[in-house]
This record gives structure tokens, C-alpha cells and sequence, in this order.
């Protein structure tokens, strides 16, 4: 297995390793390099979605699709523009609604109860222009920022809510029982890393609020961090290749998917492993 960096700041690529045949001491590397780097890019992993499914089970136990996502019930979330026919959707459709949501910088599943670890993304078809998915590790912002801002996040919590994010899209989009089963949950802030202690800084297009502050405070306060957390310095953008296979940090990593000519077709498939280590608290 080899290694090469992608970004001064987090990431690794790797190469040399076939993901449907490890032995212990990869899947071990593996998940050090996750754990120490946030972002993975395993190139030329042409696999099954059975496939995936095992491997990603190496991270942990693997999320159920929610309800009102293609992959429904299943353990691999289908991100595409293609119909059950095998045609292009248009704009107006559910599945170019998600795909635009995914496009506000966020967290997988940061709106649940047990928010998730690993995203496991392979990229089947891609569109010959646009359609990167971009990254900024939250560790590296954390960082960054001043020491006052560090001090005021580490003591805060926010609201994380579905219908918060997907409201900015289409204030119909979500339906009742997606309403029903996701209510508002809070969340720390500021994540820290249970083995290595490093600290990441929490939020994304699912925070609707920040706990404790004003309503105005708390809008100010999310402006300057995304604004902040997204400088083009921070930011790798993943200009996706077929079989690419990407693995991120959810607790560590803030990413978006980006638009691409909505006439050519685009699928990727995802699996998202929980966090076994944290669960946020209902609102109410
Ligand atoms: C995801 C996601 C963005 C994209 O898979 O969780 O947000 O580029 N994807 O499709
Ligand atoms: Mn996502």
C-alpha cells in the first residue's frame, strides 16, 4: 500500500490495495490513515455494492437508508439523476432536489440522533465536467481560528434539523414521516475525537441554530464560521474519475457536492457508518 498527500493540510490517496481483498494489516492502515488524515481516495476499486457494504463495515455498524432516499432500507444511499427507466431527471424531480441539498456544505447525517462517522462514497458515472465533491477538514479551521472564537464554540451547542436544510431547497421537500422520524437534535459545536483527541469544529447546511444565543447572534456567528471554514485555502475539490472510491471523517470533515450540466447523468453510491461514539440529545 502506498501513499501520497492530496492537500497541505489532510487528506491522503492510496494506492496499491485492492478493497474487496485485504488482509489485517491493511484494513489496520486503513484505518489509521482515516483517523489521523479525514479524507481518503482510493482510485481504481470497480466493486458491487455487496462489496462495499463489507468493506465499510471495517469502520463500524453501517446507517439504514432513510426514508424519501434512493437506497430506502438498504445499507447504500444511491446518489443520481437517473429514473428507474434509466432516464436523466428533470430539475423539478425529488432526486435533483437532493442532489442540490447535497450541494450546501455539510455533515452526513449530523441531523440524527447518532450522527454518522464514515461516509463511504464510489463514484460510477460521472459527468465529464463539474460534479466534483469538495472537502475542508474542520480540524485544520478549529485550528485556525482565534482564540477567543475557540473558547466561545468549545462551550456551545447547536441545533441540527433535516428540515432545516432541505427548507432552503424546497420548503415541501420533506415529507411527514421524514419530519416525523428526524426532529430537531443538538449537538456540540466543537467534536472531539474520541482516540486522538483532536478537536473539530461541528455544523453545516442541517444546523438551524446556535443554543443560547440570539436569534441574530446565532445567524452571525454561523456566517462567519462558514464563511471562514470555507476559504479557498481550506478546500480540496475532488474532480472524480469512474471507481474512484472516497472515504471521509464526518466528525471531521465538511464537504458539498457541486453542480454539473443536469442533461448528463451522474451516480455514485454511498455507505455511511455510524457514530457509535456520540448521540446528540433531542430538543425536546
Ligand atoms: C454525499 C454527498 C456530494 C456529491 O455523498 O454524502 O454529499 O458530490 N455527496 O454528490
Ligand atoms: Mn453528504
Amino acid at each position: 500500500m502506498k501513499t501520497k498527500n492530496i492537500h497541505t493540510d489532510f487528506g491522503k490517496e492510496i494506492s496499491d490495495v485492492d478493497i474487496t481483498n485485504l488482509d489485517k494489516e491493511e484494513s489496520a492502515k486503513i484505518i489509521e490513515l482515516f483517523e489521523e488524515y479525514s479524507l481518503l481516495i482510493i482510485k481504481n476499486q470497480k466493486i458491487t455494492n455487496d462489496e462495499q457494504i463489507k468493506f465499510s463495515k471495517i469502520f463500524g455498524k453501517l446507517e439504514i437508508t432513510k426514508p424519501g432516499t434512493l437506497g430506502s432500507n438498504s445499507n447504500v444511499v444511491i446518489l443520481t439523476n437517473i429514473d428507474e427507466f434509466g432516464n436523466v431527471v428533470s430539475t423539478s424531480h425529488k432526486q435533483s432536489k437532493n442532489d442540490r441539498a447535497n450541494q450546501q456544505w455539510h455533515s452526513d447525517s449530523s441531523f440524527k440522533i447518532v450522527p454518522a462517522q464514515a461516509s463511504i462514497l464510489s463514484g460510477k458515472k460521472i459527468p465529464s465536467q463539474g460534479g466534483n465533491t469538495d472537502f475542508v477538514s474542520m480540524r485544520n479551521v478549529y485550528e485556525n481560528l482565534k482564540e477567543d472564537i475557540k473558547l466561545k464554540v468549545d462551550e456551545l451547542k447547536a441545533v441540527h434539523h433535516f428540515a432545516h436544510s432541505r427548507s432552503k431547497i424546497d420548503e415541501k421537500m420533506v415529507s411527514k414521516e421524514e419530519y416525523e422520524k428526524f426532529p430537531p437534535v443538538i449537538q456540540p459545536m466543537v467534536k472531539i475525537n474520541p482516540k486522538n483527541k483532536k478537536k473539530a469544529l461541528y455544523f453545516g447546511s442541517h444546523t438551524a441554530y446556535v443554543k443560547d444565543l440570539s436569534k441574530n447572534e446565532s445567524i452571525g456567528l454561523l456566517n462567519y464560521l462558514l464563511d471562514f471554514a470555507t476559504k479557498e485555502k481550506f478546500i480540496y475539490s475532488h474532480e472524480w474519475e469512474e471507481n474512484d472510491l472516497l472515504i471521509w471523517d464526518n466528525r471531521a470533515i465538511l464537504h458539498r457536492g457541486k453542480s454539473y450540466n443536469p442533461e448528463e447523468p451522474r451516480y455514485l453510491v454511498r455507505t455511511t457508518v455510524e457514530d457509535s461514539f456520540t448521540r446528540a440529545e433531542y430538543l425536546n
